[in-house]
């Protein structure tokens, strides 16, 4: 498996508190067959983004893997909370696309309205970049309005969903849109979102998975797990 959106640096965002919590994450992951993860801290907004520190936090705990002989390779990248100008914010040249390819990994907050979602996906095409909508399931516009989805779609969105949201973690609203979403084929990409060990996803992983296969067969289950992923490491289209 490959997983395109996780918080295991450590001290960066709500994501893992120590070293130490990375390290057993990790360790856990590879003991569930996951081979890449792209670290995604969370960028709220250009003044709050510590570029630095989050290198800083890449580059150690890329060091501490080696030491530990744990075979997962680590990519960067950030999950891009978007509100207010997204023109402004696209500027920023702190912004890291998934393992510095052309996709971005987009949160949309709670209450905004669907002109937003369309206008935004639009920004970020024009400007040569593909966004991928993290866990529209949990999103309240996206919850209102299911169809939002399709249109972000045919805007040229991609879609992430968190398995939690698959095994009942985020509510039944949520899990009934994976549900549906995966039925219709509409999602890209499953992920862990993982942000501690203390609620450790991998360990929810297989299980996730097995749900997956008999939802919508073993074909499409790769796609969302391995396949589509790897495009992303590669940098190249993913077929629609
Ligand atoms: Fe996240």
């Amino acid at each position: 498996m490959i997983d395109i959106h996780t918080h295991i640096l450590h001290a960066v965002d709500d994501g893992s508190d120590a070293l130490e919590e990375s390290v057993a994450i990790l360790q856990s992951a590879e003991s569930v067959g996951v081979t890449d993860i792209i670290c995604t801290p969370h960028y709220l907004s250009q003044e709050e983004f510590n570029k630095k520190l989050v290198l800083k936090r890449f580059n150690e705990l890329k060091e501490e893997i080696k030491k530990k002989n744990i075979n997962i390779n680590l990519h960067l990248g950030t999950e891009i909370a978007v509100y207010g100008r997204v023109d402004k914010l696209l500027e920023d040249k702190d912004l890291t696309s998934l393992a510095g390819s052309k996709y971005l990994l987009i949160e949309f907050p709670m209450a905004i309205d669907v002109d937003y979602v369309l206008d935004t996906v639009y920004e970020i095409k024009v400007r040569g970049f593909i966004p991928v909508i993290a866990h529209p399931e949990r999103c309240e516009c996206f919850k209102r309005d299911y169809s939002l989805i399709t249109k972000a779609i045919k805007e040229g969105a991609l879609i992430q969903c968190n398995i939690d949201s698959l095994l009942g973690g985020n509510g039944t609203t949520a899990k009934r849109i994976i549900r549906s979403l995966l039925k219709e084929r509409k999602v890209d990409f499953l992920v862990t979102d993982i942000h501690s060990i203390t609620n450790n996803r991998y360990e929810r992983l297989p299980k996730a998975m097995k749900k997956v296969e008999k939802l919508v067969g073993k074909e499409y289950m790769n796609e969302l797990f391995e396949h589509n992923a790897r495009k992303i490491l590669l940098n190249e289209n993913i077929e629609e």
